[in-house]
């Protein structure tokens, strides 16, 4: 497997994709004055312990943050969290999303009416679908997604990690235009959420609009934030899922024969995906109190990244991790996270998958990647992912 990321020009800094994990699981990262985390027993201790290991990183961010982080739930620990999270399954009810399919069908098959001969993965499937789909959920109208495409693509550029304890003039020129690119889409969410307010529709920022927790409303922030992690959360990792699991059958066309002759094996071969080139490399976590992980002490108030792309290679949890095996089961990979932050899209992002690779494999026999035009990665250390790939169909 080495040489399959250093083929597809994956960062560097993502060792666990070429070699064994260090000895040491738990380490602290001077350069970037952060704890970092990658074993399996150690991530999974971590992420099940919000009370020492807190959502809310911001407050240790590098640059003063602005924002709000009202209806981050991301950003939310309990019992806050708890509450959002409550309203937030209501509109993600396995029912609400099992409904989606036509419509993913559907959308899915367009996309694939346009596509022939040579075609690139991302720009022609992988990112409009997952964008279409939330975007008509949210309700918000999808025929704006370049503009949500250019406002969330300068989060993601940087092939840097940054530092806590080296602000660079670069790095903080970057994470300015970056936040100046989220405003945008904030206040592009807040016009939508106000209009909702006057109006309310059938759509999920009205159901949250009107949603009450605890006999209480959210505010047009919390509503619009959340708008923010959905329309983020809810593209970027699919785009980078369907891509990387096309990827990887066509590495190990044995595999891909295989899926082709017995469909059962979608939902594995979409699993074991995530696990090999899991596309949310890292989650990070502030420590509230002095704590032990993995033999260390790690301080209070210590921002911790939690690699959960290196945890799903972690030989103590897998066999032979570094080989990619569409019958493995079970798979219990950690792509997703664990505890009370596991992924809210978890089931849409997974249905998506099978539709798509369902839809793909009926159209193209014979699609394989191009030998003369490689797949690009996304440049960002935490995070695992195609940008572009080119296909021949
Ligand atoms: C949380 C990964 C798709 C919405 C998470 C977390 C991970 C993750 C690792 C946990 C973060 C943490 O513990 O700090 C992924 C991957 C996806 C995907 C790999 C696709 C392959 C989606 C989709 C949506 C979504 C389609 C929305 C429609 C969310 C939300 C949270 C979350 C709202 C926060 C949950 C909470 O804090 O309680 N996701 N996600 N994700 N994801 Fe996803």
């Amino acid at each position: 497997m080495t040489a399959l990321a250093d083929h597809w020009g994956i960062n560097e800094a993502q060792f666990w994709l070429r070699q064994d994990l260090p000895e040491r699981k738990v380490r602290y990262e001077e350069s970037t004055g952060t704890w970092d985390v990658f074993g399996y027993p150690e991530i999974q201790q971590a992420i099940t312990d919000p009370k020492a290991f807190s959502s809310d990183t911001r407050r240790l961010s590098p640059v003063a943050d602005q924002t709000s982080t009202e209806g981050m739930l991301t950003q939310l620990d309990p019992p806050e969290h708890q509450k959002l999270r409550k309203l937030v399954s209501h509109a993600f009810t396995p029912k609400v999303v099992a409904d989606l399919e036509p419509r993913i069908s559907e959308l899915t098959t367009e996309l694939l009416d346009g596509m022939s001969g040579r075609a690139e993965l991302v720009d022609e499937l992988a990112y409009p679908l997952p964008v279409i789909v939330i975007a008509e959920l949210l309700g918000v109208p999808a025929g704006d997604r370049d503009l949500f495409k250019q406002w969330v693509d300068s989060m993601f550029t940087t092939n840097n990690r940054f530092s806590l304890t080296e602000t660079s003039p670069e790095q903080e020129e970057y994470l300015a235009k970056a936040m100046a690119e989220v405003g945008k889409l904030t206040d592009y969410l807040h016009q939508h959420v106000r209009e909702r307010r006057e109006h309310p529709r059938e759509d999920l920022l009205s159901k949250l609009v009107l949603a009450e927790v605890d006999g209480q409303r959210l505010s047009d922030a919390e509503v619009a934030n959340f708008g923010l992690v959905l329309l983020v959360a809810g593209h970027i990792t699919t785009t980078m899922l369907l891509g990387n699991t096309l990827l990887c059958l066509d590495a190990h066309p044995e595999q891909f024969a295989r899926v082709r002759a017995d469909r059962s094996l979608v939902p594995r071969a979409i699993e074991e995906s995530l696990r090999f080139l899991s596309p949310f490399a890292a989650t990070a976590r502030a420590t509230t109190r002095e704590v032990e992980l993995g033999g260390e002490t790690i301080g209070a108030d210590q921002l911790v990244l939690l690699w959960v792309a290196a945890a799903n290679r972690d030989p103590r949890q897998f066999d032979r991790p570094e080989v990619f095996d569409v019958t493995r089961d079970p798979n219990p990979h950690l792509a997703f996270g664990r505890g009370i932050h596991f992924c809210v899209g978890a089931p849409l992002a997974r249905l998506e998958g099978r539709i798509a690779l369902n839809l793909i494999m009926d159209r193209f026999p014979e699609l394989r990647t191009d030998p003369d035009s490689p797949p690009e990665f996304m440049p960002n250390p935490s995070m695992t992912g195609v940008r572009r790939l080119p296909l021949l169909l």
